[in-house]
């Protein structure tokens, strides 16, 4: 279904969970703590390599001497749409030596440029230095083996994990009268003389601390910022995550990396794995769902003001659902912003055409959002705006929140999806018309800062447990993580206007959807 993931690895870290003693979680109940407790288990990635001091490449994962190959189709026919393609990766080291071990962060996709086709590939690790991409034919194509990082670039994330928690820190201004000062803040805070302020949020339950002012008092808090990071590793490991070297960078074929896919003689594929496979693909630039609601392509202004009219959309997160709304008052030239003096980049924002009777509305997440000046009256969780909305079948709440959580352990992700899905719950049984699609994490592009701040390897842990915890629930996912990856533009944070595009489509096919022809 539409909640599993592109990769997939076996559970097979020993390493014990460890306690970050300086991080504040919220209590669970025993259903939340044991399904926190399956998530961490799910989560178990495959035991990477131990560091020397200093850190050279020789033995660790490289790209260039690494290879990929189509396997042949058991029995040697020719391939049909509609067939499983398996691509077999072997990882070699610096030395050109196969690599033992598994741990690499891969990603894989086949592409037609000419068809403007692409779909996400399914990655197996084998542990053995081996990886399985698995993909399903739809058209013919090449595929496109990426590494993202060497395991041993994880063994170094995984490290920062668990000893850098409070990387990222944030910032408040205390002011009364002619008095300020300002405090470091975080959900993380090691403890010293100084007292803290607790501002943990009563009705969620979700942890926030900041150093108490000196002079000021805890409630003369005004606004709430990124205070900046913290960069504390070896410089000799800085070399496992150098662009074009190890990180993001492709993994060429042995042999061709075509295949010639013959068409079903229907024309139509058979939809054999409706519980597995790719949740869809591009074609002709447009994305298609292989699961769930057809999507259709909303390409005029009448298109789009003819689905939402009447309707009320709510978008809550981070800047990646920020998108959505600069592109929706782009795209409708009645839909108007309203000036509400907010910043630009931390909203609120409003924009309603009033003839069509739409309104459209933005709100980003509280902390540990990372952007700067955000009033402390404007700091909302999103579990908290949802319990404000009336909801119905003219609401449609559409959320996604995650890149700002990598820098912490997993429960605090964990802990803040569980507090919107009970308000998710809450909103859905009073209104059960109401509308909630949630959009999944993404790739980036990285460099060394966004690395350790924010790595595909944290957002891939994001992404599950995201699709998790919001399974079986009424609810549509919004699968930005294979729209990303499928698609033939650069991996980014903020996602290429022609896949945001795709993304509104998809939200509109679920607002709007059309009988299949
Ligand atoms: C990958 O490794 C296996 C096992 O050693 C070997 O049989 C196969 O030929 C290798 N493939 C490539 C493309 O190197
Ligand atoms: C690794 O394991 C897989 C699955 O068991 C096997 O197909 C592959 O040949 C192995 N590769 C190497 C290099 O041993
Ligand atoms: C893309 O598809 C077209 C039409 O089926 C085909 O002629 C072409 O060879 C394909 N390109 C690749 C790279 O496979
Ligand atoms: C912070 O406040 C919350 C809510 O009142 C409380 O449950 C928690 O124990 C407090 N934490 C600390 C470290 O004081
Ligand atoms: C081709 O279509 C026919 C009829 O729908 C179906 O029985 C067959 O399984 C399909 N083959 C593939 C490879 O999808």
């Amino acid at each position: 279904d539409q909640f599993n993931n592109t990769n997939i690895f076996m559970r097979v870290s020993t390493t014990p969970y460890m306690h970050h003693d300086f991080c504040n979680f919220q209590p669970l109940s025993p259903e939340e703590a044991l399904e926190e407790h399956l998530l961490l288990d799910s989560l178990a990635w495959p035991d990477t390599p131990s560091l020397p001091d200093p850190i050279s490449l020789e033995q660790t994962s490289d790209p260039a001497h690494s290879t990929f190959t189509i396997l042949p189709r058991r029995g040697g026919r020719e391939w049909h749409v509609g067939d499983q393609l398996e691509v077999m990766i072997n990882v070699s080291d610096f030395q050109g030596r196969p690599k033992k071990s598994g741990g690499d962060v891969i990603v894989a996709r086949l592409h037609n440029a000419t068809l403007g086709a692409g779909v996400a590939g399914q990655v197996v690790d084998h542990l053995n230095g081996s990886y399985s991409a698995v993909f399903s034919l739809l058209w013919e194509g090449s595929a496109k083996v990426m590494l993202i990082h060497p395991s041993e670039a994880v063994t170094v994330l995984r490290r920062l994990s668990i000893e850098q928690p409070d990387r990222i820190y944030f910032k408040s201004l205390f002011r009364s009268g002619s008095v300020s000062e300002t405090t470091t803040c975080n959900v993380c805070l090691k403890p010293t003389q100084q007292p803290l302020c607790n501002y943990t949020d009563l009705h969620t339950g979700n942890p926030w601390f900041c150093y108490k002012p000196e002079k000021l008092s805890c409630d003369t808090r005004i606004n709430h910022n990124y205070g900046g990071f913290k960069q504390n590793i070896k410089t000799s490991e800085t070399k496992l995550f150098q662009s074009d070297v190890n990180m993001k960078v492709y993994i060429q074929p042995s042999g061709s990396a075509s295949v010639t896919v013959f068409p079903n003689k229907t024309g139509k594929m058979k939809n054999n794995n409706v519980n597995s496979g790719p949740a869809g693909y591009y074609y002709q630039g447009g994305w298609r769902a292989l699961r769930g609601t057809t999507v259709h392509q909303f390409n005029t202004v009448s298109d789009i003001n003819q689905c939402l009219k009447g309707k009320m959309v709510h978008l809550y997160g981070d800047s990646t659902i920020r998108q959505f709304f600069e592109h929706f008052t782009t795209a409708l030239p009645d839909l108007k912003e309203f000036n509400l003096h907010s910043l630009r980049q931390v909203g609120p924002f409003m924009a309603l055409d009033y003839a069509n009777n739409i309104l459209v509305t933005y709100r980003c997440h509280g902390p540990p959002i990372r952007f700067g000046s955000v009033p402390i009256s404007e700091l909302r969780y999103i579990a908290n705006e949802l319990d404000s909305v009336i909801g119905g079948s003219n609401t449609v709440v559409v959320l996604g929140i995650w890149s700002h959580f990598s820098t912490f352990p997993i429960e605090v992700y964990i802990r803040r999806l569980q507090s919107i899905r009970k308000a998710v719950v809450r909103l859905l049984d009073r209104a059960p018309d109401t509308l909630v699609i949630i959009r999944t994490a993404n790739l980036k592009a990285l460099t060394l800062y966004e690395t350790l701040t924010n790595s595909d390897w944290f957002s891939l842990q994001c992404d599950k447990v995201l699709r998790a915890i919001f399974k079986g629930l009424n609810v549509h996912l919004l699968d930005a993580w294979e729209m990303g990856l499928a698609h033939h533009l650069p991996h980014s944070l903020h996602p290429q206007p022609p896949i945001i595009k795709n993304m509104i489509d998809v939200i509109l096919s679920h607002i709007c959807p059309q009988r299949d022809s």
